[in-house]
């Protein structure tokens, strides 16, 4: 199960980060900053991850789970190229590669299932989508903007 593997990999680097003593700030997240711009862009791609992972879940409970991974790796398994990287700690940036790597796993699994999975299948598709949604609620736990 290489998935789940570095699906807690990717879970104990996000403990490390949110519990990490350095991070503490006004309300324990750590504050970044970026120019205007780049802020404006950062929050529109944030944005657009909760118009995917809508998306994904829309097409789960439609019983579409090839539609639902080939989505999840379009949208989110591969990074924009956008550059935010570079204003980021390398916390910030080890969570949004492991959001990345969780959305593949997950296209992944959905690839490998039949068309119509049991139950064990449907269960091993939700726990995929539920290391991609550790990783956003993680990264946000830990992380503001200024
Ligand atoms: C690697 C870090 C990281 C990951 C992963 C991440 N986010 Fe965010 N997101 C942020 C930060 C930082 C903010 C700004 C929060 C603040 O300033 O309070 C944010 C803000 C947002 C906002 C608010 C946008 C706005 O216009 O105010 C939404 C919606 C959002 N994220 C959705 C998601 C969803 C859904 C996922 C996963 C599918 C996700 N994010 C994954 C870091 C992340």
């Amino acid at each position: 199960m290489r998935a789940s593997l570095s699906g807690r990999i990717g879970l104990a680097a996000l403990w490390l980060a949110v519990a990490s003593p350095a991070l503490a700030a006004d309300d324990g997240r750590t504050a970044i900053d970026l120019p205007p711009d780049v802020r404006a862009a950062f929050l529109e791609e944030m944005r657009t991850h909760m118009g995917s992972l809508d998306g994904v879940i829309q097409l789960l409970s439609s019983g579409d789970i090839k539609g639902a991974g080939a989505f999840a790796r379009k949208e989110m398994a591969i990074g924009r190229g956008k550059g935010f990287g570079r204003y980021m700690t390398p916390e910030f940036r080890e969570i949004g590669f492991g959001f990345h790597r969780a959305a593949d796993d997950f296209a992944r699994i959905a690839e490998r299932l039949p068309e119509k999975p049991d139950s064990a299948g449907w269960a091993e598709l939700m726990g995929g989508l539920a290391v991609v949604t550790t990783h956003c609620n993680a990264c946000h736990g830990a992380f503001r903007l200024k």
